[in-house]
């Protein structure tokens, strides 16, 4: 059984799910298809990762209800503007042959213009229409999330933004709980680099469990929604696993020990795609 958690809008997502981030298409079909077979039941994509095709392919062909699945796509930045959601998302259902997502996020904050102030608007629109289910950020620092808030509209549902043990965000996790928004992990593994680490190593044997699944289990026992990435079915079935592991306190703390404010992607400050 894989956990939910309940988002500030009343609804509930997997607190494991499954990305797809620099896989192209056809890879994307078929490891979809093998995570939906393994037992996952949320996918993360994105407009701009090309595969949302690939996605939606796999997602039909599965024979899974549609009630049963939760899926999380991205506006890209291209479309931060009142009217660039809804052609920006009416695209993404289109390729994902679906209805309507469960999770609609803006990628970046991109700060160099207001766009995304302006983009929410649009955000609430596509909610209202029945497009989405949820709408949500993604890369936001504080001060742009408060900035949204202080819209005096809709708080974001989610804030999905890098965090792995050697970049810990902590502010910006301090910050989305204030608010009541879900932090969500990407790169949750460190793109694989935090499992090399060997104070996971160390807990990883003390448990008879893989450096993998530590580093997941921290991220689950400490609320976060995960979304790990992986083509090779046998590490698939290994994260997913990981909702078994609990781990004690003191390698919770280890593991909290482990930041040092690491980034692997750009830094939402000043990146404008
Ligand atoms: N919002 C954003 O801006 C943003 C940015 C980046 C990512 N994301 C989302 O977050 C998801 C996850 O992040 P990510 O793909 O960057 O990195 P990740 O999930 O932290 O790590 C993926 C890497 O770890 C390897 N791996 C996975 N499970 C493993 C295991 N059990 N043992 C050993 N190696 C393992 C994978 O290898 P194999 O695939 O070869 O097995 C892959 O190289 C993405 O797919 C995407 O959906 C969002």
């Amino acid at each position: 059984m894989i956990p939910t958690v309940t988002l500030n809008d009343s609804t509930t997502m997997p607190q494991l799910g499954f990305g797809v981030f620099q896989v192209p298409d056809d890879d994307a079909h078929r490891a979809v298809a093998t995570a939906l077979e393994t037992g996952y039941r949320s996918i993360d994509t994105a407009a701009v990762y090309g595969n949302e095709a690939g996605v939606g392919r796999a997602v039909a062909e599965s024979g899974l209800h549609r009630d049963d699945l939760f899926i999380t796509t991205k506006l890209w930045v291209d479309g931060l503007s009142r009217d660039g959601v809804r052609p920006g998302l009416e695209a993404s259902l289109e390729r994902l042959g679906l209805d309507s997502v469960d999770l609609y996020l803006i990628h970046w904050p991109a700060p160099a213009t207001d766009g995304y102030l302006r983009a929410w608007e649009g955000m609430e629109e596509v909610r209202e229409l029945g497009l989405v289910r949820s709408i949500g950020v993604s890369n936001f620092l504080p001060e742009h999330l408060q900035r949204l808030v202080d819209l005096g509209g809709t708080v974001p549902a989610v804030n999905q933004v890098e965090l792995h043990p050697a970049l810990q965000n902590r502010e910006t996790v301090a910050a989305n709980a204030s608010h009541g928004t879900a932090t969500e992990a990407w790169s949750p593994l460190g793109q694989g680099a935090a499992l090399s680490d060997p104070v996971v190593a160390e807990i990883a044997a003390t448990h008879s469990a893989t450096p993998a699944q530590v580093v997941l289990a921290w991220h689950l026992q400490q609320g976060r929604i995960v979304i790990p990435k992986s083509v090779t079915p046998a590490r698939m079935a290994e994260n997913l696993d990981a909702t078994r592991l609990v781990l004690r306190e003191e390698d919770l703390e280890a593991l909290d020990g482990l930041d040092r404010d690491a980034r692997t992607g750009p830094d939402p400050k000043n990146f404008n795609g």
